[in-house]
Formats: structure tokens, C-alpha cells, sequence
């Protein structure tokens, strides 16, 4: 058995701490995912230090970490669902409620950034796509989100999309790339 089975720092089981998955409930993790779960178990001292590694891996499956996926978690790892729960409200970077867009788009609004123009892009997404930072477009395509430093901050204004960064980024330049996904979503659709 590993050992990290055995280090859960309660002699209660998984089912006596944490609400089971009912019987008949849709288990929401794909099995590959909770394989790469356990997988990490030999890496760390405690199920409880993989709580943010999975959460990671599941939203990467998912697009977000709904509260069936937390209670499968919680039974896989053998800890309560609430620390699983308090880590997800504590990263703003994890979405519970429905899932991330198909591009995630991270306008920074830090220092640096905000002086150079990075409000103004922020405004300009908000009136493109008619959301607010936190939320997804209905057709599931974008989400936004204002970002603290992205850690570009000799190219401000910085914007991420997805793991690609655009440093210096114009009102322009942002149109166009956007111009350029829309165009890449349509033809992919031909
Ligand atoms: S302040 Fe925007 S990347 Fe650092």
C-alpha cells in the first residue's frame, strides 16, 4: 500500500469523514484522472499536498472543479470535502459554477500594467464580449479574468491567453488576435 494511504492524519475512513458519492450519482472524474491522482501520492507527504496538484488536473479534465468532483476527490485523497472546499475558494484561478471558456483570457491590472493601458483593454473585453471579469460568454467561448502581476512586467500591458502570453499588447493588437480566434473557430467548424 503507499504510504501516503496510510498519512491522512485521521483513523476514520474516507466514507466515515466524508459524504460518499451516492450510489447511482454520475462520478464526474474520468478514471484517467483519478489514476494521475493516485499517481501523485508517491510525491508527496500526505493526500492533503495533492489537494491543489489534482485540482489542477481536474479542471484541466473538466474545465472547472464542480461539487460532485469534490466529494470524488475527497474520497479518493481520504480527507473531508470542506479542506478541499477551502482550498477552492481560497484561487480565484479554480471555477466551480460552470465551465471555463474555450479561451481564458488574463488581462493584467497591476501596477505596471495599469499605468500602460491595461484597464483600457480590460474595458475594451468587457464591451467586446459582454461580461464581466469572473464570467464566461454564453456560446462558451471566452472567459475573462483581471489578472494580478503576470510577471511581465517590463512588457506591460501584459495579457495571457491561455499559456500564451502577449506582452506590450495595444487595443489593436487585441482585436486582431481575438479577430484571428473567432476565424480559427470558424474554420474549424467547417
Ligand atoms: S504588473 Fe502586469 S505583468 Fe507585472
Amino acid at each position: 500500500m503507499n504510504e501516503c494511504a496510510l498519512d491522512t492524519g485521521e483513523s476514520m475512513s474516507p466514507q466515515e469523514k466524508t459524504p460518499a458519492v451516492e450510489s447511482g450519482e454520475v462520478a464526474s472524474l474520468p478514471p484517467e484522472v483519478i489514476a494521475s491522482v493516485r499517481a501523485y501520492f508517491s510525491y508527496y507527504p500526505n493526500t492533503r499536498a495533492v489537494v491543489l496538484p489534482a485540482l489542477h488536473l481536474i479542471q484541466q479534465a473538466l474545465g472547472y472543479v464542480p461539487k460532485s468532483a469534490v466529494l470524488e476527490l475527497a474520497n479518493v485523497l481520504g480527507i473531508p470535502a470542506s479542506e478541499i472546499e477551502d482550498t477552492l475558494s481560497f484561487y480565484q484561478f479554480f471555477k466551480q459554477d460552470r465551465p471555463l471558456g474555450k479561451y481564458r483570457i488574463w488581462v493584467c491590472r497591476s501596477l505596471s500594467c495599469a499605468l500602460c493601458g491595461g484597464e483600457n483593454l480590460l474595458d475594451y473585453l468587457r464591451e467586446r464580449l459582454n461580461i464581466e471579469p469572473g464570467e464566461t460568454t454564453a456560446d462558451g467561448r471566452f472567459t475573462l479574468e483581471a489578472a494580478e502581476c503576470l510577471g511581465a512586467c517590463d512588457y506591460a500591458p501584459a495579457v495571457l491567453i491561455n499559456e500564451t502570453l502577449y506582452p506590450t499588447m495595444t487595443r489593436e493588437r487585441l482585436e486582431s488576435v481575438l479577430d484571428e480566434l473567432s476565424k480559427q473557430d470558424t474554420n474549424g467548424q467547417e
